[in-house]
């Protein structure tokens, strides 16, 4: 907890949130922060149909989420603990990150040895039990979120621990919603490689071409064009008809 207390006091940023003192009695630490209205990006994500946002409001969120995570970063605190119910929405649905009480301070290069995390979002290198560095743990766990953000669920699941971890190490996964930009499915591969050598850094994540695209909406609807005309390329039967697939045909 103490801990938690000397980072946010390191921390200035509009997407972190803001601890506004701190005391400590006998028994407690209280920490008093800016109060976050919005609640948090697992509970806004719930309401949503099939639990997933549209491509450009995700898009929106996971930016801000990198903002703050390079401004970590940058001052070599790794979060270790990137999860929806550690993001939070102000009433502007802007992200304030929480909950920094895995983090640690150490310098960037520098491997940890403790294993820590929440299983669903831990990297490769977390559940081999191998050395890692912070910020690409950090970038994988964001990678975790961005599928969750698009899919509606986690892209590895498992029956049991170690089956999760399994299939976290292989870090293959099946994408859900066929209407997401080939600029979305590229970024999500960026983040989730399971080499945390070649894994980008949170500034990389905001150079990449899917924060480039004008009209998501546009692009989504071009690709849907490009999957159904390979469909009818390849004979597979296309069972899913709307207005604008039948338009293609004419
Ligand atoms: N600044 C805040 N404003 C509003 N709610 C908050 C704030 N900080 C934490 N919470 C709420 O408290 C919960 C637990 O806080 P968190 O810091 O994540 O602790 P824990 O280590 O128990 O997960 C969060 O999921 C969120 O719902
Ligand atoms: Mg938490």
């Amino acid at each position: 907890m103490r801990r938690e207390v000397v980072l946010l006091q390191k921390m200035n940023h509009p997407n972190i949130v803001k601890l506004i003192e701190a005391f400590e009695t006998d028994s407690h630490v209280y920490l008093v922060m800016e109060n976050v209205a919005g609640g948090s990006l697992h509970s806004y994500l719930k309401e949503m149909i099939n639990k997933q946002l549209d491509e450009e409001e995700a898009r929106r969120i996971f930016y801000q989420i990198l903002i703050a995570l390079k401004y970590c970063h940058s001052k070599c605190i790794a979060h270790r603990d990137i999860k929806l119910e550690n993001i939070l929405l102000d009433e502007h649905k802007n992200v304030k990150l929480i909950d920094f009480g895995f983090s640690t301070c150490i310098p960037n290069h520098k491997k940890i040895r403790m294993f820590c995390g929440t299983p669903s979002y831990m990297a490769p290198q977390i559940v081999s039990k191998v050395e890692y560095a912070g910020p690409p743990a950090d970038i994988w766990a964001t990678g975790v979120l961005l599928y969750a953000l698009l899919n509606g669920c986690f892209p590895f699941r498992g029956q049991t621990d170690d089956d999760l971890y399994r299939r976290i190490k292989r870090g293959t996964y099946h994408i859900y919603n066929q209407k997401v930009t080939r600029e979305y499915l590229d970024i999500l591969q960026r983040c989730l490689d399971v080499n945390d050598d070649t894994r980008p850094t949170a500034q990389d994540l905001l150079d990449d071409q899917w924060f480039k695209i004008e009209d998501i909406k546009a692009r989504a609807y071009d690709e849907e064009k490009r999957q159904f005309k390979a469909r009818i390329l390849a004979k597979v039967p296309i069972i899913k008809k709307t207005n604008h697939t039948i338009c293609i045909l004419a």
